[in-house]
């Protein structure tokens, strides 16, 4: 169901296998058994959001049967583990950190989602997203903005992106909506002729 790949990380010199029969490919090295710091820092850190607002952007997105969630930036996990905890769907989280992703799946376990849920190590900027038909973010605009060509190139037209506090350049979002003092953004990837220039 959920397409199982290797990520490019750090131009393709390092690929880690995550096919559930595949070795695990760390150039010569095993992968270390206890997490170790990032392997290039993170472009935003890790701030979680909120549970209420989480709640918020998953009721913003309108997420229905056959969905597949992308967060991108996935921190501890908590925003795909409630897409699957609470709407049954698919969800896929990629993080840079590999503290993060260990984390993630320590939750997905307690929350009783491993096989709905998969937390994926690798740069944001070069994952294959193609299979996401909903993108949740919170990082910041100049990261939403630098990542817009590559949504509006991979993502299917009427895929829902939403973003936590940050805008997208001058892409207008279709919804925004205020929970907690905190602002939502929604968007709708349209189709190509759409947005060609
Ligand atoms: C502000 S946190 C958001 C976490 C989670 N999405 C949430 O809303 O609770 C941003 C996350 O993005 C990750 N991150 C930063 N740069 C990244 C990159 N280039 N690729 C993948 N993850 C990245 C950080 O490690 C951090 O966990």
């Amino acid at each position: 169901m959920l397409r199982r790949e290797c990520l490019a990380w750090l131009g393709g010199s390092l690929c880690l296998g995550v096919m559930a029969d595949l070795p695990v490919s760390l150039g010569a090295q095993p992968m270390p058994a206890v997490p170790q710091s990032p392997l290039r820092l993170p472009d935003v850190k890790f701030v979680p959001t909120p549970p209420t607002v989480v709640a918020a952007m998953l009721r913003m997105a309108r997420l229905h049967v056959g969905d597949v969630l992308y967060d991108l930036g996935s921190g501890d996990g908590r925003i795909p583990i409630m897409a699957a905890r609470t709407y049954g769907i698919a969800a896929v989280g990629i993080d840079i950190d590999e503290r993060r992703i260990a984390e993630a799946n320590t939750q997905a376990q307690t929350a009783g989602v491993t096989e709905q849920v998969e937390f994926l190590l690798g740069d944001l900027f070069t994952a294959d997203i193609r299979e996401a038909t909903v993108v949740t973010l919170y990082l910041l605009d100049v990261l939403n903005e630098r990542l817009r060509p590559t949504l509006l190139r991979d993502l299917l037209p009427g895929t829902r992106i939403i973003s936590h506090a940050f805008r997208m350049g001058d892409w207008e979002p279709e919804q925004t909506t205020r929970i907690d003092g905190r602002m939502l953004y929604r968007w709708t990837v349209p189709t190509p002729e759409a947005h060609e220039p």
